[in-house]
């Protein structure tokens, strides 16, 4: 069997791709499809429910403001990080969340159990100014969040179409949405998501 010795692997560049490409493909798959069988990674955990309207415009706002280009919301399970943040992140936090907000970037401490650390004013007058609160941060200003109105009118459609990827929101949840949203801004919003964030495993701990 010359044809299929390693020396033809190694000097028949179309041969090398396609085994290249065979061989991660099987590594993938033996990484990634028993995910999708194991309760653990599949499964929300125990009293985990869907965003309300207004924590779910408050995650679209943290999206685009960018937040998590300098949080993570990941705590990886070593004991340094568990003793900061709490409870290593799991993956039945997450079955929820499209798209996750994991991210690599920590310019910021990790936000994933930021749920009910400081008050509601607290995050208020951090977002406006967070010098006001800790004069050594480096976070910027979100003083618009403020005056901005949340966004009542497409509120819906979003859930809509998290319910159609599996979030198990009710018909009655999609129409009560835009109510809930109305009269609030978007700083209301945001710190409804901020409150929200982890709080399902600190409860259980
Ligand atoms: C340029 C990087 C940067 C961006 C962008 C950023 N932050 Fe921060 N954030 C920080 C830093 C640094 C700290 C730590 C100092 C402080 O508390 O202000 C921090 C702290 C925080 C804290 C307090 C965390 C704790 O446990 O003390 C919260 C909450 C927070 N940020 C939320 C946000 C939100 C929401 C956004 C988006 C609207 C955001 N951050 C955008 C850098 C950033």
């Amino acid at each position: 069997m010359k044809f299929f010795s390693h020396e033809t692997l190694e000097t028949k560049l179309p041969w090398l791709i396609i085994a290249i490409v065979v061989v991660i493909s099987i590594g993938g798959l033996a990484l990634n499809v028993p995910l999708f069988f194991q309760p653990s990674a599949t499964e929300p955990v125990a009293g985990l429910k869907p965003y309300t309207a207004l924590q779910l415009e408050g995650r679209d706002i943290y999206i685009r403001e960018g937040c998590h280009g300098c949080h993570s919301q990941m705590i990886r399970p070593f004991r340094s990080e568990a003793a900061r943040y709490g409870h290593y992140s799991v993956a039945g936090e997450f079955v929820y969340d499209h798209p996750f907000q994991f991210s690599s970037h920590r310019r910021g401490p990790d936000l994933a159990r930021i749920g009910g650390k400081f008050s509601d004013e607290w995050h208020r007058v951090h977002m406006i100014n967070p010098r006001s609160v800790v004069p050594e941060s480096n976070m910027p200003n979100y003083p618009w969040l403020e005056k901005a109105p949340a966004n009542e009118k497409i509120i819906a459609r979003k859930m809509k179409a998290l319910r159609f990827v599996g979030v198990p929101y009710t018909d009655a949840d999609i129409e009560s949405a835009p109510g809930e949203l109305a009269g609030k801004t978007e700083m209301d919003a945001l710190i409804a998501y901020m409150q929200v964030l982890g709080i399902h495993v600190k409860s259980v701990r």
